[in-house]
């Protein structure tokens, strides 16, 4: 049984206002792109630091990573490269709750990000306060959050979870015969629900990037490549969903990429993933599901602005800086209330794998 609450609806209006958009990382010359690089891979060495990227970030920063021993992967992934990497210092380019979830797994690292500026429309449509009174009038439910939220959510927690292990969680917690209350994603959590017929009440976020799909857009799309397969990841809305021949976390995207027999892949999540996936499958034709409509009035056009701040210059700047502005702290009453639902999480993982 699915319930739908909206608690917090005036919270979407504020990501608008409050929290626009970041600038774009100005362009650089090649000239000047070879010199960050060349930076980088120096004082990664000198500091003992290792660059773990998500699917999402910049190719040239996905590239830098592999390069330089570091990782490219999904959020889950990248907790687990950290956790297990005997580098002194991470330095995480995604967004900030991925800084935070390195920190609270690791606190004796110097967990570096490009920016601490990089948010996630989840996260800030989710703020602890307002959720915990959620979850407070709701004492008999088992609270599940996505790992898009921020330390002090995760504190409040009973388990975190990621896009690539959510269904396998709730499955189990649902065959235990826990109410759950699942926070912050609705699309996704919507899509859980639906997958594994759980009695989940929902808080109302959403991803600005994957929101903004447009089933009718993709329809057309469709009627263009009618040989191709849609991949879709599941913050994107039901309609969406609906249409896909694969649905899954970044990582399992990818997967799908390899197995479906398709020659064209029409794939519904942020570009960001377009590198990867294409050097596994540098025989397909991959094309970008559209987003909100033939008006061209999407605000992401499926690429996280968030995501897009770890660039280069930024990335040295750490290294050089460090600091307030980009080292990641952790109040260290709310890392250790939240290590309880990350390892939780971690444990499920390790156990579905042996
Ligand atoms: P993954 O957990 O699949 O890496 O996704 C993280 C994210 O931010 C999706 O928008
Ligand atoms: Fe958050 Fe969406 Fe950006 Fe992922 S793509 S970090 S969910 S805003």
């Amino acid at each position: 049984m699915l319930h739908r609450t909206n608690p917090v609806s005036h919270i979407q209006d504020k990501i608008e206002t409050v929290y626009p958009f970041p600038p774009k990382p100005a362009p650089l010359t090649e000239e000047q792109k070879q010199t960050h690089i060349a930076n980088i891979k120096r004082l990664l060495k000198e500091q003992d630091a290792v660059l773990i990227a998500h699917y999402y970030t910049d190719p040239e920063i996905q590239a830098l990573a592999e390069e330089t021993g570091g990782f490219v992967g999904d959020s889950l992934e990248m907790a687990k490269f950290g956790n297990r990497h005997p580098a002194k210092t991470l330095l995480i380019a995604g967004v900030r709750f991925m800084g935070e979830s390195a920190k609270i797994l690791t606190p004796e690292k110097r967990i570096l990000m490009p920016t601490l500026e990089a948010e996630c429309s989840l996260d800030l449509g989710c703020p602890a306060d307002e959720f915990t009174t959620f979850c407070d009038a709701h004492p008999d439910h088992t609270v599940v959050v996505y790992a898009n939220t921020s330390a002090a959510v995760k504190a409040r927690a009973d388990w975190v979870v990621t896009s690539s292990i959510a269904l396998d969680i709730v499955e189990h917690l649902d065959s235990l015969e826990k109410p759950i209350i699942w926070g912050p994603d609705r699309h996704l959590g919507s899509y859980i629900a639906n997958k594994t017929g759980a009695e989940m009440l929902l808080w109302h976020g959403e991803c600005v990037v994957h929101d903004e799909f447009s089933a009718d857009a993709l329809r057309k799309m469709k009627s263009v490549y009618p040989e191709a397969a849609i991949l879709v990841h599941p913050e994107s809305p039901a309609s969406v969903v609906e249409l896909a021949d694969a649905v899954g976390s970044t990582s399992q995207l990818i997967k799908a990429a390899k197995t479906l027999p398709n020659k064209q892949l029409i794939v519904a999540t942020d570009k960001g993933i377009f590198y990867k996936m294409q050097q596994l499958v540098p025989e397909k034709e991959l094309i970008e599901a559209p987003t909100a409509g033939a008006g061209a009035t999407c605000r992401s056009c499926a690429h996280c602005p968030w995501m897009a701040m770890n660039g280069l210059s930024a990335i040295e700047q750490s290294l050089t800086e460090g600091g307030e502005k980009h080292e990641v702290f952790v109040d260290d009453n709310v890392r250790v209330k939240s290590l309880i639902p990350l390892n939780r999480m971690l444990d499920f993982a390790e156990q579905l794998q042996s």
